[in-house]
């Protein structure tokens, strides 16, 4: 959480940490400030919300130094004061924080003691005096930097622009992701690389606990325990510049959801032989873990699925935030496979630190590469489903579903029958995605948008799916969906069921459809307006007080019903005139516990 920005270079760095922290902005959009360095001065800007200011009414000058922060707020209100960056008292040096100071409780009074006053409610203020009180002691501000963070507790990165030295700016990284970009004669620091690969692919990315500095267009990389300069990687990405723009949609959900007819095709465009390398170790591991949080675990959790049904693997599937109790059992032959769309949540790679540690193999199926998870895999899969922008998660779930039947089936000897079915869901969410059914769904939202308490049934291949969209919509409809399996119902959650309450069934075309019926007329029984979700066959059914077609297919149907949920998310909050791609006190990447 939280997005960091530095520049040293040709260009207006302004211009270039504007257009990052507008890039980062998915990871927290609480307020934003920019600090460039002129002429051995320091000039801010700050706001609070989303970047609304465009960069001809910025009144910062043109220089060749900047850093930025867009920030999702953890100590201290959404306020100017606590906006990043923080200026030192001498306004000799600004930072900015990404990340959570543990200890900040017991440093603040400490410095207190010492005289030093605070301004502001953050952590990341702490940081800043303790610096200044290094400044004092420390022959190099480089080292006054390390030796001050060598005394914070958390996952923080941090970033530092420095007034007395021209294009002076150092940062270092622990657990919040840091990568730097190398340009002709221009220098990029970013959360994440997206925000410079218009600028260059050459990209190092860090070890927990290094420093960088850069000095105009020069780096180094030291140790930050032990002030020693260390070697680095470059590494180049190989993805194209992709387009984050939203295009022709007013939001980019719609368009991510629209892309899923090509991006579940991306997700399975690997060869047999790219799998064989995952089959073997599922094969050979003592126990398989599969681990993500949020969107990420339900597809895990449906992965899982798929693995169980289609190829007899017997998964445990773990939130990561719920994994410490698995510590004691975990053993070095384990297989872990994390699942996400950043590579970057926190909760996933303490348990992948943790498991490394251990020599468990870990594999993943993830979105960004380059990711922390990424590079700490030894089987990295991405899905290529291209920059996932609205905090609220879509076409990355459907394509590491995917991605997870196309495992299950190779490891059956079906990696063709596999292929063909997810061309099936393109062509059919291809025919899918019309106004006619847009509408329909429109139609749905409008009779149900002032209910608050809604429920959605699935079942075996449909539980999960149950429990996403739910998700999904109370996300950015900030309306209470709860999404259970239908057995669970008589077992207490059917008190809950009033005159009118709004429940969703979703139904396919398989062993539990009678059950799901029998559910529905049971809720129905009792007042609720019933909404089939799911194969066209029941549309008719008379326990339906309406009901929502989706795509036709064999074996994914879980994921054609899934699609219905995102985009009634969206027409939801829509309606209801919420921020869609930026819905409230969420960020896209959870990289604080
Ligand atoms: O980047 P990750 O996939 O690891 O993120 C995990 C969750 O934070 C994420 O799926 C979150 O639940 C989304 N907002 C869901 O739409």
């Amino acid at each position: 959480m939280c997005g960091i920005v530095g520049y040293s270079g040709k260009q207006n760095s302004s211009k270039i940490v504007l257009e990052g922290l507008k890039t980062l902005e998915y990871r927290g959009y609480d307020s934003w400030g920019i600090a460039v360095q002129d002429k051995n001065q320091i000039k801010i800007f700050k706001e609070i919300g989303e970047i609304k200011t465009k960069l001809s009414m910025l009144p910062l000058p043109k220089t060749s130094c900047a850093i930025g922060h867009t920030r999702w707020a953890t100590h201290g209100g959404v306020t100017m004061t606590n906006a990043h960056p923080h200026i030192s008292t001498t306004k000799d040096f600004i930072l900015a924080q990404n990340g959570i100071v543990e200890n900040y409780s017991t440093l603040k009074k400490m410095l207190e003691k010492k005289k030093y006053t605070f301004k502001t409610q953050t952590d990341t203020e702490v940081i800043v005096r303790l610096i200044e009180q290094q400044t004092k002691k420390d022959e190099t501000f480089r080292d006054s930097v390390r030796k001050a963070f060598n005394m914070l507790e958390g996952r923080n990165t941090i970033i530092v622009l420095d007034s007395k030295e021209d294009n002076h700016i150092i940062a270092v990284k622990n657990g919040s992701p840091l990568a730097l970009g190398i340009g002709k004669d221009e220098l990029f620091l970013a959360s994440d690389a997206l925000a410079f690969t218009k600028y260059t692919k050459d990209v190092v990315f860090f070890d927990n606990l290094d420093l960088i500095e850069i000095k105009g267009n020069k780096f180094k990389i030291y140790d930050s325990k032990t002030g020693k300069e260390k070697k680095y990687k470059i590494t180049k990405l190989n993805s194209k510049v992709e387009d984050i723009s939203k295009g022709k949609y007013d939001h980019f959900m719609l368009k991510e959801i629209l892309e899923q007819q090509d991006t579940i095709l991306k997700a399975v465009n690997y060869k047999l032989d790219d799998l064989k390398p995952l089959i073997d170790i599922i094969k050979k591991a003592k126990r398989i873990y599969i681990t993500g949080a949020g969107t990420a675990g339900f597809a895990s959790g449906q992965i899982a699925y798929y693995l169980r049904t289609i190829s007899n693997i017997d998964v445990l599937d773990v939130r990561p935030y719920d994994f410490a109790s698995y510590f004691p059992i975990l053993k070095k032959d384990d297989l872990i496979i994390a699942v996400s769309q950043s590579g970057e949540t926190a909760d996933t790679i303490e348990v992948l630190e943790y498991a490394k540690e251990l020599g468990c193999t870990i594999a993943s199926i993830i979105n960004v590469e380059g990711s922390t998870i990424h590079r700490m895999s030894d089987l990295p899969y991405l899905i290529h489903a291209g920059p996932e922008i609205c905090v609220a998660s879509t076409k990355v779930f459907t394509s590491q579903c995917v991605f997870g039947y196309l495992l299950a089936k190779s490891m059956v000897g079906e990696y063709t029958g596999a292929r063909e079915e997810v061309e099936s869901l393109s062509s059919g969410l291809r025919e899918y995605f019309t106004e006619k059914v847009f509408n329909h769904i429109k139609k749905l939202v409008r009779s149900i948008k002032n209910r608050n308490h809604f429920f959605i049934l699935g079942k075996e291949q449909n539980s999960y799916i149950a429990l996403e969209g739910a998700l999904k919509i109370k996300e950015i409809s900030y309306k209470h969906f709860e999404g259970f399996s239908a057995g669970e119902l008589k077992h207490g959650v059917i008190a809950l069921i009033e005159k009118g309450t709004p429940v969703f069934t979703i139904i396919s075309d398989d062993m539990c459809s009678k059950d799901l019926l029998s559910a529905t007329e049971e809720v129905r029984a009792r007042g609720a307006y019933t909404v089939g979700v799911g194969d066209s066959k029941f549309r008719k059914e008379e326990c339906f007080n309406f009901f929502l077609p989706v795509v036709k297919s064999k074996e994914l149907s879980a994921l054609s019903n899934v699609v219905v949920f995102q985009l009634l998310s969206y027409f939801l909050a829509f309606s209801l005139g919420n921020s869609v791609d930026k819905p409230r006190n969420l960020a896209k990447s959870v990289t604080v516990k």
